[in-house]
Order: C-alpha cells, then sequence, then structure tokens
C-alpha cells in the first residue's frame, strides 16, 4: 500500500460535503491537504479543524475552477508550499435545475464550467507534478454518470463527460505510471442540490443515503494502491439504489 503520510493533495471543492470528508479522511492519514474553493472562510474553518484534530499542514486557497488562472494558482501553491503533487482530488460540482425545456443559460453554463472546464483546468495544471511523483489522479463522477437520469440531463452529461475524459486520460497517462480514478456516489447527504432547491443533507434523514466519509474512505483507497495497481472505476451506491428500476 502507498502510505499517504508526508504526501500531498490538492481537493478541489473542499468546503463542504465530500471534499471536506475527504479532506479529514486525508488528513488523518498524515497528507499535506490543500483546500480549493470559493468560500474560503469555510476553507479557513476547515484548515483549523484539520490542524487542531491531526496536526495536519492544510493550505486553504480561495479558487473558482471555472477561472484557469485560479486553478493554475492553486496547484502552483500546493507545489510550492509542500515541493510536490502527489493526488488531485477533482471533486468540484454543481447541480443545478433539472428540466431542459425550462433550464436557463446560466445554470447550463454553470454546470458545464464547474464540473466540465473546472475539472480539465485542474487535471492539465496537476499533470506534471503527479507523473513526477508517479501520484493520482481522482475524479468524483455520479451515478448519474453510469445511467441515463430524468431527473437532469444536462448534469448528468457533465458527469458522463467526467468518466468518459477520465479513462481516456488514463489511457494516454497510464504508461508514465499516473493512476487515473473514478469513484462514482449515488445520493450522499452533503448540501449538493441546495443553490436551487433542497439540499439532500435536508432531504434525506442520516443512514438512508451514503455519509460523506465513506466516500472519502473510497478515495482514500484509490489513492493508497501501489504501482503498478490503480483503482480505475468504483462505484459507491446505496443497497436499494437499483429498486428504483
Ligand atoms: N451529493 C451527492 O448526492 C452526489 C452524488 C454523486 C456525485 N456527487 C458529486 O460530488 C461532488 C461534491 O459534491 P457534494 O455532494 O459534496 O456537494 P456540496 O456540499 O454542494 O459541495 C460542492 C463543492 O463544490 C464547490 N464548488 C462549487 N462551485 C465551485 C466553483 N466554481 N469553484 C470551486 N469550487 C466550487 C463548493 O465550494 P464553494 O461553494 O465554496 O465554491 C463545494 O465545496 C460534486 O462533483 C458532485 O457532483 C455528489
Amino acid at each position: 500500500m502507498r502510505s499517504l503520510d508526508g504526501e500531498t493533495a490538492v481537493v478541489t471543492g473542499a468546503s463542504s460535503g465530500i471534499g471536506e470528508a475527504i479532506a479529514h479522511h486525508l488528513a488523518e492519514a498524515g497528507a499535506n491537504v490543500v483546500l480549493g474553493a470559493r468560500r474560503l472562510d469555510q476553507l479557513d474553518r476547515i484548515a483549523a479543524d484539520l490542524a487542531a484534530e491531526y496536526g495536519a499542514a492544510a493550505l486553504p486557497v480561495e479558487t473558482d475552477v471555472t477561472d484557469r488562472e485560479q486553478v493554475d494558482a492553486l496547484v502552483d501553491a500546493a507545489v510550492s508550499e509542500f515541493g510536490a503533487l502527489d493526488a488531485l482530488v477533482n471533486n468540484a460540482g454543481v447541480g443545478l435545475g433539472g428540466e431542459v425545456e425550462s433550464m436557463d443559460d446560466d445554470d447550463y453554463h454553470t454546470m458545464t464550467d464547474v464540473n466540465v472546464d473546472g475539472m480539465f483546468y485542474a487535471t492539465r495544471a496537476a499533470l506534471p507534478h503527479v507523473r513526477e511523483t508517479q501520484g493520482t489522479l481522482v475524479f468524483i463522477g455520479s451515478f448519474a454518470g453510469h445511467h441515463p437520469r430524468p431527473g437532469n440531463p444536462v448534469y448528468a452529461a457533465t458527469k458522463w463527460w467526467t468518466r468518459g475524459f477520465a479513462h481516456s486520460l488514463e489511457g494516454q497517462v497510464g504508461d508514465d505510471g499516473v493512476a487515473v480514478s473514478v469513484i462514482n456516489p449515488s445520493e450522499v447527504r452533503t448540501e449538493f442540490g441546495g443553490e436551487d432547491g433542497e439540499a439532500f443533507e435536508d432531504r434525506f434523514e442520516p443512514g438512508d443515503v451514503t455519509d460523506p466519509a465513506a466516500v472519502a474512505e473510497a478515495v482514500g483507497f484509490a489513492l493508497a494502491r501501489e504501482a503498478p495497481d490503480t483503482v480505475s472505476e468504483l462505484n459507491l451506491y446505496r443497497r436499494d439504489k437499483f429498486a428504483e428500476f
């Protein structure tokens, strides 16, 4: 197993939900964690928690992943603070609206800007560094990236893009010793869905759907694979998910 102790990971969307849980999991394993998201106050609070709970080195960096220069600066900050980059966790993502006919341009562009462009920018910036460390690129996909999701076709399409991009990239960089992992959760109790509706943490009772910490453990499992192994894809669904079909 690859030890995460002393390794450095960038986590996008680290200010809440799954990203925050990933930050905790990695910090507990001894990693230096670089936290990227727009809400700096949240990142500062989480960095303080990581330092207090695990003695971890955590660097909050205000980042809008739709802005290429900010994403480049996030990765640069990680490398200049800690000297190397072992992992990128491409986690920032949003789900807005649902019905295609009534979807406005803003919701469409926000989803594609964050879920598609943001993952591309972060991956491109991190790649030279994780090639040096034989590190890992993790993509948080979704059940919605595996199956048609009539509830929100645009969101689903961004997650199909994530998987298509990640696995194609896996073919491009696997030879260089870089691991690429896609982690697909079904519903997780987070702020997700709350921007224009009811957040999943309010819609679902604890225990009814996946806890963010379980997704974080799956990410930790992927990051701990030693070459030549990789977790190409891991589906973490609730047990009754297929009962919907
Ligand atoms: N919750 C679920 O049921 C579920 C299921 C499958 C997959 N996922 C995926 O899991 C990932 C994390 O979602 P979550 O459930 O943890 O939801 P969440 O609690 O709403 O977290 C979303 C994160 O993305 C960040 N973000 C949004 N826009 C951003 C931007 N422009 N630049 C930088 N960061 C941005 C948010 O930070 P700021 O607002 O501070 O920028 C926040 O930290 C997403 O990719 C989502 O699609 C979630």
